[in-house]
Formats: structure tokens, C-alpha cells, sequence
């Protein structure tokens, strides 16, 4: 995933505030707003073209949005790789983190590969991305590897953290 922003974020409500809204699948009429989130968010954001491709293109590739009312407020881009889930993007507007929107992005993919019995959930985070690493160990996810100068931009290492999602893999990875 490209590099969070730096810089406080503006909150709209205060920690702990419960988000009303629900979480839908992505259609091309969401690319503007999901664009804006992504260039509010990342350092080094995804182009549009990307996100357009990723909605229309692939069938392996799934694009979640988190709507409150006519607003997008976050998103989330996931791959189904044969038996494993794949999160390559997640991002919350800044005005309206803190609010479990993030969490609620990742139940959603979460809930989506045990419906569908994946068996795994990967991702990669930049190791100084401490926000999203503790939601993700939040639910669970674990270390698994480093990849060195991982990011093009900066040069800087990815953490790989699993989720596994069924007991098989689990015993395959603890007898391994
Ligand atoms: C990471 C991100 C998606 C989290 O979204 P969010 O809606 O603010 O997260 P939530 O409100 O659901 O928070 C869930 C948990 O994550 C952790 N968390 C979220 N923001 C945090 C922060 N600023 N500092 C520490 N922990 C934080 C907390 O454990 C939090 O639970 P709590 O509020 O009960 O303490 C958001 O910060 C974001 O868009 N960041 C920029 C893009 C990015 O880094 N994406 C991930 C790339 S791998």
C-alpha cells in the first residue's frame, strides 16, 4: 500500500464516535470521491486509472465503500488470489477517522473471505504505518515477514501481516 501523510488528523467527531452509515460495493460513479480520499490519505496515491480498472476490470479484485448518508468516506481494494484474500487498499477521509469506519472496512473483507472460505487474509503496511498496524493486529493479524525497501518512494520496509481464516492453514503453518 502507498505511504500515509503525515500530519494530525482533523476530526470530525471525537474517538469513539459510532459512524451511521454502511459499507456497499464500489461502482464507477465512486471514483471521483474515491480518488479524493485516496489522494487525502497517501503520499504517493494510486492514479485514477487505477481504481477504475480495479472496479470494472478484474474479476478477482473487489472495491468496497463506506458511505454515511451521500458521502463517501472511506474504501477499501481487495484481491481474491486462489485460496487468499489480498487487502491492497484502505483508506478513511481524514475528517471522519476515529470513528470505526477503518474497522468496520476491514470486518467487511474479513466477513467476505469466510463467506467465500478463503483461507487467508495478506496484506502489506509500511513498518511506521503504527495506525493501521494496530487495527490490523486489532483483528488478529499477525507478523509474517519483512520486505526490505519494499516502498519505491522512500525506500522503506513493508511489514506482511496474516490473518489466517481457517483452521486448516493454521495447522499447516504451525506444523511447518
Ligand atoms: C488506517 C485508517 C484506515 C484507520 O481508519 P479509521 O476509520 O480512523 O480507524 P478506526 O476508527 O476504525 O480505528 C480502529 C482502531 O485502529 C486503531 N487506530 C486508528 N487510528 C489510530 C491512531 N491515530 N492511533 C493509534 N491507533 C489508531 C485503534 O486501535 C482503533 O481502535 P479504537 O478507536 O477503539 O482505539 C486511517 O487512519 C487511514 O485512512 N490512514 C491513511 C491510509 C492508511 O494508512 N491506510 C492503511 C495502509 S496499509
Amino acid at each position: 500500500m502507498t505511504g500515509e501523510l503525515e500530519g494530525p488528523s482533523i476530526l470530525a467527531t471525537p474517538p469513539g464516535h459510532c459512524w451511521a452509515g454502511k459499507i456497499r460495493t464500489a461502482t464507477p460513479a465512486d471514483i471521483d470521491a474515491i480518488v479524493a480520499v485516496e489522494r487525502s490519505a497517501f503520499a504517493s496515491p494510486w492514479p485514477r486509472s487505477a481504481f477504475v480498472s480495479e472496479i470494472d476490470g478484474h474479476r478477482w479484485s473487489h472495491v468496497a465503500v463506506a458511505e454515511e448518508g451521500r458521502t463517501l468516506v472511506g474504501f477499501t481494494v481487495y484481491w481474491s488470489v486462489a485460496s487468499e484474500l489480498h487487502l491492497l487498499n484502505l483508506a478513511v477521509d481524514r475528517a471522519h477517522r476515529r470513528r470505526g469506519i477503518g474497522r468496520d472496512l476491514v470486518a467487511h473483507l474479513i466477513a467476505f473471505g469466510r463467506n467465500t472460505r478463503h483461507t487467508e487474509v495478506l496484506l502489506e503496511v509500511r513498518v511506521s504505518n503504527l495506525t493501521a498496524i494496530t487495527l490490523y493486529r486489532h483483528f488478529g493479524f499477525e507478523d509474517l515477514a519483512i520486505r526490505p525497501g519494499y516502498y519505491a518512494d522512500n525506500g522503506e520496509d513493508a511489514l506482511v501481516m496474516s490473518l489466517v481464516l481457517s483452521d486448516t492453514k493454521s495447522e499447516q503453518r504451525s506444523a511447518s
